[in-house]
């Protein structure tokens, strides 16, 4: 399309103008656990939500398996995008702190029953990626051959009070409006993000997080992706107000070289690097981060 920028150069630019400040004195060796959904974790650092990795590890008999249990080596929280419900309970099998994002499918049988798939084989939560009802023709995008369509705050409030106990999380916002509207309609957790620049020019998730965050109010969990290529990106992420990241491409290459290992080690290092820049701005934990270490 004319005129319009590749948001992920976009979000690429932002997150490397900002900067960040050291203070030393007082300072140690910090610890970057977390507890998610009563759940605790060694890093704030995830996996964003995957898809379309088979045939990345053909010896696997399902890769995406073999990724979730190179995530849960990491002590990283496990997300998965589209699958069928066959394959689901085998990721879970393999890592049970999985949240399985759902497509906005038109076939709303499909999302109920995608809903009981994560229940029984024990997800620890379930949602949706909003974001994936249109294509760049200003049409429905189909996925795999199956139809999409936007979702109302009604449709996601039933697909809330289906899932009852287990969290319900929201990806794809990228506004202080959807925000919002999902924290109302029940969302225990959203996670802003441009799924690799769906909108051209569009906001980077990190310039619009400080407005989500004040928005939401603590009121459900916020996860943040793109570009999350380092622990330095992942520091900024948090500092803005995330409570987690999600790191997709950047692990990919990882996997698809060197499998569950590839993705445990890549996992670990980048959480190495954020505990770098901890220890030299004086986080000692993950609450202590804050928007007065950057710079912008
Ligand atoms: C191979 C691949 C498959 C993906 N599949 C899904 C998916 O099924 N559902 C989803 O919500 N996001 C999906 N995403 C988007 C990611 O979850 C993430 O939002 C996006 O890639 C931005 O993160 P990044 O800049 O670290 O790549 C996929 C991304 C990649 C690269």
């Amino acid at each position: 399309m004319l005129n319009c920028r590749d948001t992920n150069e976009i979000t690429r630019e932002f997150l490397d103008s900002i900067l960040v400040e050291q203070r030393l004195i007082g300072s140690d060796l910090p610890d970057t656990s977390i507890e998610i959904f009563s759940k605790k974790f060694q890093t704030p650092i995830m996996n964003a939500a995957f898809s379309h990795v088979q045939g990345m590890q053909p010896e696997a008999e399902s890769a995406a398996a073999e990724m979730g249990a190179g995530i849960r080596a990491a002590g990283a929280l496990n997300l998965w995008g589209m699958c069928e419900d066959d394959e689901f309970p085998k990721i879970a099998a393999k890592d049970p702190d999985t949240i399985r994002i759902i497509k906005p499918y038109e076939n709303e049988d499909k999302i109920y029953a995608q809903i009981e798939c994560a229940k029984a084989a024990g997800a620890i939560a379930v949602g949706m990626d909003i974001d994936h009802a249109f294509n760049r023709n200003g049409e429905y995008d189909v996925v795999n051959g199956e139809e999409m369509r936007p979702k109302t705050f009604e449709q996601l409030h039933d697909y809330i009070e289906a899932a009852g106990d287990l969290p319900f999380v929201i990806k794809g916002v990228l506004s202080t409006f959807d925000a919002r509207e999902s924290v109302r309609a029940g969302a225990a957790a959203i996670i802003v993000s441009t799924h690799h620049g769906i909108l051209e020019s569009a906001v980077p998730p990190l310039e619009v997080l400080p407005d989500i965050a004040e928005e939401v109010g603590g009121e459900a969990v916020i996860f943040a992706d793109g570009c999350m290529d380092s622990g330095m990106d992942v520091f900024k992420a948090l500092a803005l107000g995330a409570d987690a990241v999600s790191v997709s491409r950047h692990i990919l290459q990882n996997f698809t070289r060197d499998g569950a290992e590839g993705v445990t080690r890549r996992l670990n290092e980048m959480t190495g690097e954020l505990r770098s820049v901890m220890a030299r701005t004086g986080c000692h934990n993950l609450r202590e981060i804050n928007s007065s270490l950057l710079w912008m």
